[in-house]
């Protein structure tokens, strides 16, 4: 059975965080792990609200930490589904950081994750593609195809490595 399009909005995910003492480092600041860990779980969210199957992380190929974001700042993470391929999908995370006493605002972060869609079996399976309605859909299409271009040659060279491993030990 062939899977119906849908539209970024269907999976569109907005979260935000209030950064606790926990989460910082001796600079006072939100640790990067723990960015790095809301971020997927935001784009988790997006990427099972888009197939509604079993998904895994498989890359995470860019990650750009523009500004530091302060403890007592309240992180917004907004994640919305760019590009798909037969099994894939290209999520985009953008965090900005708002000082929670004047409201002012600040954007601190980007991320482009791609998640695999398995089966029982943990085998890859297929996923809807994107209705691109919009100029915007289209060209952000258009942009996570040529980022994946790039992906499955850095992949291919990553797997060869890793089959050099396996086979030495
Ligand atoms: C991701 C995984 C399921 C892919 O399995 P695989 O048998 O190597 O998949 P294939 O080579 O058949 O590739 C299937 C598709 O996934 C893509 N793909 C495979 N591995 C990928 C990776 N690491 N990153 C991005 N895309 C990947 C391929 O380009 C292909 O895309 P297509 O839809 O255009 O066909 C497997 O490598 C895996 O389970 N990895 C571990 C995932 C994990 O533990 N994540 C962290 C916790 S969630």
């Amino acid at each position: 059975m062939e899977l119906q399009p849908k539209s970024w909005v269907e999976s569109y995910t907005q979260i935000e965080r209030l950064v606790l003492p926990a989460d910082t480092n001796v600079f006072n600041a939100l640790y990067g792990g723990r960015l790095m860990e809301w971020i997927d779980n935001v784009a988790s969210i997006v990427a099972f609200k888009h197939c509604r199957q079993g998904t895994v992380t498989g890359s995470i190929d860019s990650l750009f930490f523009l500004a530091p974001i302060h403890l007592g700042y309240i992180v917004n993470m907004k994640g919305r589904v760019n590009f798909t391929t037969k099994t894939t999908m290209e999520i985009e995370v953008d965090v900005s950081a708002q000082d929670a006493m004047t409201g002012k605002e600040r954007f601190t972060t980007k991320a482009y994750l791609t998640y695999v869609a398995v089966d029982v079996d943990g085998k890859p399976s297929p996923v809807p593609g994107l209705k691109l309605n919009d100029d915007e859909s289209k060209a952000r299409f258009k942009s996570g195809e040529e980022r994946s271009i790039r992906r499955i040659e850095l992949l291919k060279s990553v797997k060869k490595e890793a089959q050099i491993f396996d086979e030495v030990h």
